[in-house]
């Protein structure tokens, strides 16, 4: 008698539990009652290595979604009819970012047999998930991963630090990031460890959604335009000034979309406040976040009411009207891994201000003499982050902003450069097939 056994796991080819045992054990036990079983299983990585002499038994043009045959051949033993459907099954590389998905690397090295490879990616190494060494025991990971070499931290566990010790390879969002965390400075105490990885560790900067970020066709704004209808975004700026409660001008307006925090600079940007206001311009805020900080806004509307405006929340459509609107956007962190707020000011149009830090400084080409002379300048940047470079920096930008054509250049600039993720989407490609391969 022929018998089919179809099982999802079947030892040695794969086992996450005694279904497989069971699944491995019948075929040898059967055939001593005369019965011919045959196992069928899913094909993942592990069992097409193990299968000999598949020979394809049927095509399938689409099954969910993409290609894929049933194969019949000898794997570990077995007589075996396997569903290669890579797409369904070929997961040889996990990505996983900042800290929540710092463990996973380590299950899959002590998971035994050949795990998928991982690639880690540091969105902010300011966040590190490092809690007390008495959560060790619930993990679930061998005793010997608590050491320098796993995921013990200075004497407790360390999500991050567990993901950049096992992980194949390490990206973080931008290629000067990459150099930052490797310095005591910037690393935040995982520099030494990020320096020893150094020859797996790259820079990929982020893209944007053009589709969801585009200037002419976004209905959150009053009115959509493109590079040549610059002009459009005056009825933006009236909208701006209603929701923010500031007079009705047509002067330099500056914006802020921010998280409040420490990284992103707010009280540098405080102490710029007055000079900004004294040389004609405003400024709109829309953020969220430290209670001292919004309390810094607030006292600068009561100082300068009508001139700066604060809406304190998270608003999606506040954000995109303010990009759409205003003049530019301010960016003044202390350190920025990438920063989307920048990118999202080029596509609109809305100049970036921004300090020379992290994924800014890759993004942004300064409006110096050099780049104004051939035209290739997007914004503006400035270092070190005090409240005297930046405010010379403001000063830059409104005197600028006096020569319509000059500025219109650099509003078309930023239009025009390529945001999208094509080229990044395409280093994550390669780095998936280097590292899994
Ligand atoms: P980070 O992730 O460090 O906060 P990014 O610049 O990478 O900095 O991303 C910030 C994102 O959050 C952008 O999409 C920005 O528009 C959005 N954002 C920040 N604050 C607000 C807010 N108060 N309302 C709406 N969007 C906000
Ligand atoms: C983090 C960083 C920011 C980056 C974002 C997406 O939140 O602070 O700079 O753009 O991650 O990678």
């Amino acid at each position: 008698m022929r018998v089919l056994s179809v099982a999802s796991e079947v030892f040695p080819l794969v086992k996450t539990g005694g279904l497989a045992d069971v699944a491995g054990a019948l075929p040898k036990a059967l055939a001593t009652q005369g019965v011919e079983m045959r196992v069928m299983v899913p094909g993942y990585p592990d069992v097409m290595r193990a299968l000999k002499g598949g020979r394809p038994i049927r095509r399938y043009a689409d099954l969910f979604g993409a290609e894929a045959r049933l194969l019949s051949g000898k794997a570990a033993g077995l007589d075996a009819i396997v569903l290669d459907a890579p797409a369904l099954f070929g997961r040889p590389v996990v990505h996983c970012h900042d800290w929540q998905a710092g463990l996973v690397p380590a299950y899959l090295r002590h998971a035994g047999g050949r795990p998928a490879k991982s690639v880690v990616t540091i969105h902010n190494i300011a966040f590190q998930g490092v809690f007390p060494a008495a959560i060790f025991s619930s993990l679930g990971l061998p005793p010997g991963a608590f050491a320098v070499e796993g995921v013990e931290y200075h004497g407790s566990v360390g999500y991050l630090k567990a993901g950049l010790h096992y992980a194949d390879a390490i990206t973080t969002v931008s290629p000067t990031y990459a150099e930052e965390i490797c310095t005591a400075e910037g690393g935040m105490g995982l520099d030494g460890l990020l320096r020893a990885r150094a020859s797996v560790l790259s820079g990929i900067v982020n893209g944007i959604d053009t589709a969801v970020w585009d200037p002419g066709a976004d209905p959150n704004l009053a009115a959509t335009y493109g590079p040549t209808t610059l002009g459009r975004r005056l009825a933006n700026k009236r909208a701006i000034e209603a929701a923010f409660g500031l007079e009705a001008d047509d002067g330099f307006l500056f914006c802020v979309v921010s998280r409040l925090g420490w990284q992103k600079g707010m009280d540098i940007l405080g102490a710029c406040i007055d000079g900004l206001v004294a040389q004609g311009a405003r400024l709109a805020v829309l953020g969220s976040g430290e209670a001292a900080i919004e309390g810094m806004f607030r006292a600068a509307v009561a100082r300068h009411s009508g001139r700066v405006g604060v809406v304190t929340g998270y608003s999606e459509p506040l954000s995109h009207l303010l990009q759409g609107g205003s003049d530019s956007v301010l960016v003044p962190s202390r350190f920025e891994p990438c920063g989307l707020t920048q990118f999202y000011g080029l596509r609109y149009g809305c100049v970036p201000l921004v300090s020379r830090v992290g994924g800014l400084a890759d993004t942004i080409v300064d409006a110096n003499l050099a780049a104004l002379d051939r035209g290739v300048a997007t914004g503006f940047q400035f270092l070190p982050v005090t409240p005297g470079a930046l405010g010379h920096a403001l000063g830059r930008a409104i005197a600028l902003h006096r020569d319509g054509k000059a500025w219109r250049r650099i509003q078309q600039n930023g239009m025009k450069s390529d945001l999208s993720w094509d080229a990044s989407a395409r280093r994550y490609a390669d780095l998936y097939r280097a590292v899994g391969g």
